[in-house]
């Protein structure tokens, strides 16, 4: 499927995206660190549209589809429920909206746990139907086979440890991780395997910042941090919560923006003055040619 469309700007409100250019790429990516020397910080963000995603787009290094679009957009309680066409349709209008980033999707929860081969069915869907660069799954251990598997067959992979979204339900909720030595030797040692199995970049969720630093450097290829620390190799948020468009702002989100403040006066102002009648004005109306 293309998701390349040629836009005419006097029927369609996209923007068109610019002229492409060259595209980082997952190599690129994947030597931001090397000898475990990294240098600037890898800047990544969700983004579900394409619009979203080319207002972020010049200032990202990454732009990650992630499966919390089943909160952030459709409102579902938890990402369980998400489904590869929801991943494949936003990571479309993503691929769509940008020119610079390398553009990763999620892989949703029961797409690709069950063995390496429907792994590979289900990532190699993902990448056909939006032309992303690579995919993201969470796991460690357990799924290192999984990532070398997909790798070697054209695959790039994101990992994910520690505070896991998916596993709500065996976690029994989103509460940081790597507290106890047990814990805290897991998140470690997963992000080891999936190292050692080639994935090219490792986020690393809502661990207490001694074991992100320790899985930091541990481990050969970047590390994304979100809720972990600043000594991660690049870090993460999801754009709607650094923007402050939800009421709820977790403990490792920075609220840089009050969006939902200025939508909802911006909106109140809009309902007055249908109310009155003072919009649509001159400006906005069409007359007879005269
Ligand atoms: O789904 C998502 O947005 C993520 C990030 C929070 C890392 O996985």
């Amino acid at each position: 499927m293309s998701t390349t469309f040629q836009l005419d700007t006097s029927t369609s409100r996209a923007n068109p995206t610019p002229q492409p250019m060259k595209r980082l790429t997952v190599p690129k990516i994947r030597a931001h660190k090397t000898d475990g020397q990294s240098g600037e910080p890898l800047v990544m963000l969700t983004a579900y549209t394409a619009r979203q995603a080319q207002l972020l787009d010049a200032h990202c290094d990454l732009l990650l589809v992630g499966d919390s679009l089943g909160q952030v957009i459709y409102g579902l309680p938890s990402t369980i429920p998400v489904t590869l066409d929801m991943m494949a349709n936003h990571a479309a209008a993503v691929v769509r909206g940008s020119y610079h980033a390398v553009v990763v999707v999620d892989m949703p929860f029961g797409s690709y746990e069950a063995s390496k081969e429907q792994a590979f069915e289900n990532a190699a869907f993902l990448l056909k139907q939006s032309g992303a660069a690579a995919v993201k799954l969470e796991g460690g251990a357990q799924m290192a086979e999984t990532v070398a598997f997909l790798n070697q067959r054209g695959i790039p992979v994101m990992g994910h440890v520690g505070l896991t979204p998916q596993a709500v339900n065996v976690l029994g909720g989103y509460m940081a991780r790597g507290r106890s030595d047990s814990e805290a030797d897991k998140i470690v040692g997963d992000a080891k395997s999936l190292d050692e199995a080639g994935a090219f970049a490792i986020v690393i969720e809502g661990v207490v910042e001694p074991i992100a630093i320790a899985a930091t450097r541990a481990v050969s290829c970047p590390t994304i941090g979100i809720g972990a620390s600043a000594q991660c190799d690049g870090q993460v948020l999801v754009t709607e919560d650094m923007l402050g468009m939800f009421d709820r702002v977790p403990r490792f989100v920075k609220q840089y923006e009050n969006i939902a403040e200025v939508i909802g006066k911006t909106v109140a102002q809009y309902a007055e003055e249908v109310r009155s009648r003072a919009f649509p004005g001159e400006p906005q109306t069409y007359q007879p040619k005269s």
